[in-house]
C-alpha cells in the first residue's frame, strides 16, 4: 500500500503524543507531514519515530500491515504550517497544554486551512473545544480527539464537539480513529473533564478521603484499584461489571440500589487536595518510587500496558 493512496494527516507539534499520532497514522498508510514551531524538534521527532518502529518491529510489536521502513516513509517533517495543513482530511494539534496557546494556534490553523472539509482536532486534555474555537471562520470543522499516554498501548480517544462542530466532523472523526486502530467514545457535547477526567477524579477524591481518615495509607489503597477493581476494569466497564455480578443488570439495581445510596451519602466533600494529607501522601508515594526513580517506573509501567494490550488484543480476537 502506498501513503499517498490514505490521504495526507496533518500534526502539528512533535512532542510525545504528536510523534504517538504520527505513528498511528503511518501504521495504516496515511501520509503524515509533522509541524513544529522547533524545527530541531521536527528533526528529533523524525529520528526518535524510525528508531521506535524498528524496535516495535523488533519486538514485534508493530501496529498495522506495513512494515516499519514502509511506515517511516509515510512521514515528513515541515517548517512551514499551511505545507502542513494544505491538502489535509484531517490535522491532530499537539502542542503544550496552554489555553493562550492553543487559542494562538487554533487562529493560525484557521488562517492556514483552505478546505472546508479538512478537520481541526485537538488532542488536549482539559480544555473544552469552545474554549479555543469560538471565534474562527472554520470553527464547524474544529473537535477535541483525546488521546490517553501511551496511544500506542492505550488505545481510547474521547472525541468532544463544540456546540458548533458540525455531525459529520464527529462522525469523520470516530471513522477515521477505529480506522487507525484506536477506541473512540464519541460525547454528544463537551463537559469539563469530558468522561475519562471526570471518573478519574471521582477516584481520586474517595481515595483522598480513604487515606485522611486513616482507613487504608496509600499502598493499600492503591492495591483495592490494581489487584481488585482495576483487574476487571482492564476488560469490561463499571456498568458491564455489574451486569455480571448480579442476574443482569436490573437485578443488580434491585439488589444494590439502596446499599449503593446509603455508602454514596457517607463520602465525603469534593476535597481541595492541599495541606497536611497532599503532604503525607506524597511522602509515602516518594517512599514507594523515589522522585529519581520515576522514568525508570514508567518504563515498568508501559512494559505492563504493552502485555495487557497483547492480552487484549489475544482475547478479543
Ligand atoms: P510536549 O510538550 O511533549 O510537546 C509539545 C510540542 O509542541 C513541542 O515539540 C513544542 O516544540 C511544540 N510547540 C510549541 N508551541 C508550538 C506552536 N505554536 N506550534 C507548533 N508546535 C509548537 O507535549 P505533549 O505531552 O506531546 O502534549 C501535547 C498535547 O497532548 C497537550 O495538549 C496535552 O495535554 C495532550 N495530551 C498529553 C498527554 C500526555 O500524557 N503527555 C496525554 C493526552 C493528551
Amino acid at each position: 500500500m502506498s501513503c499517498n493512496l490514505k490521504g495526507k494527516i496533518g500534526i502539528v507539534g512533535s512532542g510525545l503524543i504528536g510523534r504517538s499520532w504520527a505513528m498511528l497514522f503511518a501504521s495504516v498508510g496515511y501520509k503524515v507531514v509533522i509541524y513544529d514551531i522547533e524545527q530541531s524538534q521536527v528533526t528529533n521527532a523524525l529520528d526518535d519515530i524510525k528508531n521506535q518502529l524498528s524496535i516495535l518491529e523488533k519486538n514485534k510489536l508493530l501496529r498495522g500491515t506495513l512494515n516499519a521502513e514502509q511506515q517511516f516513509k509515510c512521514i515528513s517533517g515541515s517548517n512551514d504550517l499551511s505545507k502542513c495543513v494544505a491538502g489535509a482530511i484531517f490535522v491532530q494539534e499537539c502542542t503544550p497544554e496552554n489555553i493562550e496557546l492553543k487559542k494562538k494556534v487554533f487562529a493560525n490553523l484557521d488562517a492556514a486551512v483552505t478546505s472546508n472539509e479538512t478537520i481541526l482536532s485537538s488532542s488536549t486534555s482539559t480544555f473544552m473545544p469552545s474554549l479555543f474555537s469560538e471565534t474562527l471562520k472554520h470553527r464547524n470543522q474544529v473537535i477535541v480527539c483525546h488521546p490517553v499516554n501511551p496511544p500506542y498501548y492505550v488505545p481510547l480517544v474521547e472525541i468532544v464537539p463544540a456546540p458548533w462542530t458540525d455531525a459529520a466532523v464527529a462522525k469523520k472523526s470516530r471513522a477515521i480513529m477505529e480506522e487507525i486502530g484506536q477506541a473512540p467514545v464519541s460525547l454528544s457535547r463537551e463537559v469539563p473533564g469530558f468522561s475519562l477526567n471526570r471518573i478519574q477524579y471521582v477516584i481520586l477524591n474517595e481515595v483522598w478521603h480513604q487515606v485522611k481518615e486513616g482507613i487504608l495509607d496509600v499502598a493499600d489503597v492503591d492495591r483495592v484499584m490494581s489487584e481488585g477493581l482495576g483487574m476487571r476494569y482492564a476488560f469490561m466497564g463499571p456498568w458491564e461489571t455489574a451486569h455480571l455480578n448480579a442476574e443482569g443488570m436490573t437485578n443488580y439495581f434491585e439488589r444494590y440500589s439502596k446499599t449503593i445510596y446509603d455508602v454514596s451519602v457517607t463520602m465525603g466533600e469534593v476535597p481541595k487536595m492541599e495541606g497536611p494529607t497532599a503532604v503525607e501522601i506524597a511522602k509515602q508515594l516518594e517512599q514507594k518510587v523515589p522522585l529519581n526513580k520515576l522514568q525508570e517506573r514508567r518504563i515498568w509501567r508501559d512494559l505492563c500496558l504493552t502485555k495487557l494490550s497483547q492480552l487484549k488484543n489475544e482475547v478479543n480476537k
